[in-house]
């Protein structure tokens, strides 16, 4: 029977340590900012980012917030984008993803000062991962990377297979992975032998983005399983990408959904907003 991976907890403890830090900083009169931006109303985002003013508040950080209306155009956001990179009293920079269909994503994110790109997007940042540069790191993939550590887990020499290959999850996290000396396998919705591949993994992090797909025929017997998805079935209830009945009992270790990786993104969101306070991004 797996044990559970208490991401709860675990991004509970980084934020106590990051509320410290602070605290300290504020006495040597360094303070942080994080402007946050949100285009249109979908229910998800505006939870997201009513979760991340909240933890900014308990750190100690201001946050700005920008709720602005679905037909807002390109120009105006990227005007906006421009007006808080130049301004002193912001350190960090969040345009709350996916933004509207007339709304360039790929513009957005490079329009973003690279110095104040908390969220890890900007190309420069990913630019700085790949070549092991600093930079800030997506904060999905890097939470997950504390999971991982936090509970004691080793990552050196495992095989780890990542399920997924998006910008925000996948691609970081095969890096991430790569940097922490794991031999990391990148499977993908047109991978052939998927569960194959995924039974050869001592670490699966699954990202596909499909409810219960990643079952026990997927698992080895003391594979460590991170799930990635969040879902709600037809009854209301979160699930996420992996069948957690058939998986936990082979399982070596497990996050559960909810609170697994979910609360690690808002966690390293916080941690790369302290390192923008103690760059002086502003
Ligand atoms: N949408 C889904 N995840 C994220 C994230 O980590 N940051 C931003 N800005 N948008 C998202």
């Amino acid at each position: 029977m797996a044990v559970l991976i208490d991401g709860k907890r675990i991004s509970q403890e980084i934020k106590e340590e990051l509320k410290q830090e602070v605290a300290h900083l504020k006495e040597q009169g360094k303070t942080g900012c994080l402007a946050v931006i949100q285009v249109g109303d979908d229910p998800a985002s505006s939870v997201y980012v009513r979760n991340k003013k909240r933890a900014c508040e308990y750190i100690g950080i201001e946050s700005l917030s920008y709720e602005l209306p679905e037909n807002t155009s390109e120009s105006e956001l990227l005007d906006i984008i421009e007006k808080l990179n130049q301004d002193e009293t912001v350190n960090g920079i969040l345009v709350q993803l996916p933004v509207p269909d007339h709304i360039d994503e790929n513009k957005v994110i490079g329009a973003i000062s690279p110095k104040k790109d908390v969220d890890g997007f900007h190309p420069q940042n990913v630019g700085a991962l790949v070549s092991g540069l600093p930079g800030y790191v997506s904060c999905t993939p890097a939470g997950i990377i504390q999971l991982l550590k936090r509970t004691g887990i080793k990552i050196t020499g495992k095989n780890c297979v990542v399920i997924g290959r998006s910008n925000i999850v996948g691609k970081p996290m095969s890096i991430l992975m790569l940097r922490e000396n794991a031999t990391v396998t990148i499977a993908h919705s047109k991978t052939k032998n998927l569960p194959e591949i995924c039974k050869r993994a001592d670490i699966v992090i699954a990202a596909v983005g499909r409810p219960k797909m990643i079952d026990d025929s997927y698992v080895k017997e003391g594979a460590v399983v991170i799930d990635v998805g969040i879902h709600r079935n037809a009854e209301n209830k979160l699930c996420g990408d992996v069948d957690f009945d058939r998986v936990v009992p082979l399982a070596e270790a497990i996050t559960p959904v909810p609170g697994g990786v979910g609360p690690m993104t808002i966690a390293m969101l916080m941690y790369n907003c302290v390192q923008a306070m103690k760059a002086g991004c502003n």
